[in-house]
């Protein structure tokens, strides 16, 4: 084994691990490629037709993105749309994961925090925003008096975790949007903080958190602040100024409100 295949082998082993595979199956490895292929079943001799063949019928297309919308706008209440998360088989992400990462704090809030995508932390406690990232936020949030046992509820647009914490997919984005927009309805904040570029695309259409950063606009009928992701201000401490300026005009607004 080459030194590139030594490593990318370790790596996908590491890949596993991460997903939670902590046994081997067998106690030896199975090549399959020297398996060979099971031999045809004896296909039965097929009874003659009396009317004309009719054309075969094409496998039902489903929309992704219209079957979360039917989902999501069937939940009456957050209980109902955690479980329509749970039960949507679209997204390859689900499979990857550990747990859904619905949300956490206090459903109601005044103030709804949305983020992209769990982590690694996140995906195992099923929480958003415990890792690191997470602990900024909470230092950020109590510098104004907020916290997410009190006053914050927080959410991500994906409610599970991509791959080696790889930029979600605009498809993924797409079908989780009904999903968010539901959750935003039935959570009621009055304002949302959106936090990072994946964030205002799915929910305001666009990119470009430096330009986006710190200006109220609407989102979902609400007064919405675009601000730095907190993983963007612990690469880039000298951001976390302008991020001092979004949280003392989210605490005014707050205030004035
Ligand atoms: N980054 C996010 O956007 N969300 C989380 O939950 C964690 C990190």
């Amino acid at each position: 084994m080459d030194s590139v295949e030594y490593h990318s082998a370790v790596a996908a082993l590491a890949w596993q691990i991460e997903l939670g595979v902590d046994e081997c199956i067998a106690d030896a490895p199975v090549n399959r490629y020297d398996v060979p292929p099971p031999a045809p079943k004896p296909v039965a001799a097929a009874p003659l037709a009396r009317s004309a063949p009719t054309a075969p019928v094409p496998m039902a297309e489903v929309d992704p993105v219209a079957v979360a919308r039917v989902a999501a706008e069937a939940a009456q209440d957050l209980d109902g749309l955690r479980a329509a998360l749970a039960a949507y088989e679209h997204c390859e992400l689900k499979r990857g994961a550990r747990n859904l990462v619905f949300s956490d704090g206090v459903p109601g809030a005044r103030v709804m925090i949305v983020g992209e995508a769990p982590g690694r932390d996140e995906d195992r406690e099923g929480r958003p925003f415990v890792g690191r990232a997470g602990q900024l936020l909470d230092k950020m949030l109590a510098a104004i008096g907020l916290d997410r046992d009190r006053s914050v509820y927080i959410t991500n647009v994906l409610p599970w975790r991509p791959p080696q914490n790889r930029d979600p997919k605009p498809e993924e984005i797409a079908m989780m949007e009904p999903f968010l927009h539901r959750h935003i309805a039935l959570a009621a904040p009055e304002v949302l903080v959106i936090v990072g570029n994946h964030s205002c695309q799915a929910l305001l259409g666009k990119r470009g958190i430096t330009r986006l950063r710190g200006d109220w606009v609407e989102a979902q009928g609400k007064p919405a602040l675009p601000m730095f992701h907190p993983a963007y201000l612990l690469r880039n401490p000298a951001a976390k100024k302008d991020a001092w300026a979004d949280l003392l005009s989210l605490k005014a607004r707050l205030r004035d409100g």
